[in-house]
């Protein structure tokens, strides 16, 4: 039975090839002083830097320069970036990048007109904005997250060895998105995989929790369907425009709240790959990739049902002659199939962690209680060590 629920997102999405020209529709909306928030420089090699500049100047803009968001932002430039804004009185953060630079505005966005210490406030203590939020805008360049339309904020804390992810209230999640499949073009492949199975898996973590029979559930399993025949298309051919715009608009509506409506969901691989993330910086969709076999084969025999129609619907594995539980687990080699073929079967040895990080990534690991099994800390040892 599907819950009740409130549903409603607030972001205003721009879709296509020449989606960037609706800049000029939105910022007029806004004060003078926009802050241009972007990440190590691919958006000046490939163009879009140039682009969004040009429309900010025609309409008259001070433009305040935030680069530098590092993948997997930290709480050191979370702190710079809120003295900048403050400083300079900013009216727009306006994200050019990946889910880093919209997470990282979103936190900027809750902090500039509060005193507290972000990493404090909102990491540690969890607690909600009390202070005037700065609107943010966004314009994506890598598909994945689902930044560019949910009200998440993910920063880490080396020092603490913590990654952690906010999922703030409505008010914090962009004003508006601009989604142009053509900007994802220029990643390297690895970005590109990685982004894919960040997809993937928030879909399979809204998923695999609960037994009823429910329209997100379906939901779920179109979107995956999506994903998993656009990313073959695209690992082959990534000029494909329509597989990136397939694979753009599924990484919007796999995070933007619709497919957890009225239903549990369990996030467990999330906490994992965010912990080892803490630990080795490493790519966040290869961290989930890293993770996922060793929990899923773990979990799945108090989950047999769910897994079973996962291997029939999504993977159209025959259930003849079968037993739920042999169908469940074919459904799971389907998938590492398919993770082969688009590159991203991956160890956490490969993105650097080490045997003594393991029992620092379980402390680290936040037990969630959504999913088919809470885990113990014992179980997530092994799941880790099983990971390596
Ligand atoms: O920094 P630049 O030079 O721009 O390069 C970036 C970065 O190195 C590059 N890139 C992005 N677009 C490009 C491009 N290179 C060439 N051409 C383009 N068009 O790709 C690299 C990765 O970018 P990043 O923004 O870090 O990737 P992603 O979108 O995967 O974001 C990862 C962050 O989002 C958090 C993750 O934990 C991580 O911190 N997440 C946020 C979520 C949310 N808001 O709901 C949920 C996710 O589960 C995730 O946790
Ligand atoms: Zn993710």
């Amino acid at each position: 039975m599907l819950g009740n629920f409130s549903y409603v997102n607030a972001t205003k999405l721009y879709f296509g090839d020449d989606s960037l020209k609706y800049l000029n529709d939105e910022l007029p909306k806004y004060g003078d002083n926009v802050m241009l928030i972007y990440g190590g420089g691919s958006i000046k090699k490939n163009g879009i830097y140039d682009e969004v500049v040009a429309i900010l100047k025609e309409n008259g803009k001070n433009i305040i320069e935030d680069s530098g968001v590092m993948p997997n932002p930290t709480v050191e430039k979370l702190r710079d970036g809120v003295s900048k804004a403050r400083e300079n009185n900013v009216d727009l953060l306006l994200a050019v990048g990946g889910g880093s630079c919209c997470d990282y505005a979103k936190a900027v966005s809750v902090s500039i007109n509060c005193d507290e210490d972000p990493w404090e406030k909102y990491y540690i203590r969890f607690e909600e904005p009390t202070c005037e939020i700065v609107p943010v805008g966004c314009v994506l360049t890598m598909a994945g997250t689902g930044s560019e339309m949910n009200a998440g904020a993910v920063i880490t804390n080396h020092e603490q060895k913590l990654k952690i992810g906010h999922v703030f209230g409505d008010e914090v999640m962009p004003k508006f998105s601009i989604l142009n499949p053509k900007y994802t073009m220029s990643l390297p492949k690895r970005q590109m995989t990685a982004g894919i199975y960040d997809i993937f898996n928030h879909i399979c973590e809204q998923y695999f929790s609960g037994e009823d029979d429910n329209t997100s559930d379906y939901l779920a399993e179109g979107l995956m369907r999506s994903v998993i025949k656009s990313s073959l298309i695209a690992v082959d051919n990534p000029e494909d425009y329509e597989a990136r715009s397939n694979i753009m608009w599924s990484a919007t509506w796999a995070l933007n709240t619709l497919i957890s409506r009225g239903k549990s969901t369990d996030w467990m691989v999330h906490m994992l790959g965010q912990s080892a993330g803490a630990y080795t910086d490493a790519t966040h969709g290869l961290t989930l990739a890293a993770v996922s076999l060793p929990y899923y084969r773990h979990i799945l025999p108090y989950g047999v049902a769910k897994f079973k129609r996962f291997a029939t619907e999504v993977w159209n594995v025959d259930p003849e002659g079968k037993s739920d539980e042999e169908v469940a687990l074919e459904g799971l080699k389907a998938m590492e199939e398919w993770m082969e073929k688009i590159g991203v079967k991956v160890t956490l040895t490969d993105l650097g962690a080490t045997e003594d990080m393991i029992e620092g990534i379980a402390d680290g690991t936040i037990i969630l209680e959504g999913g088919y099994k809470v885990l113990t800390r014992d179980e997530v040892v092994d799941i880790i060590k099983k990971s390596m």
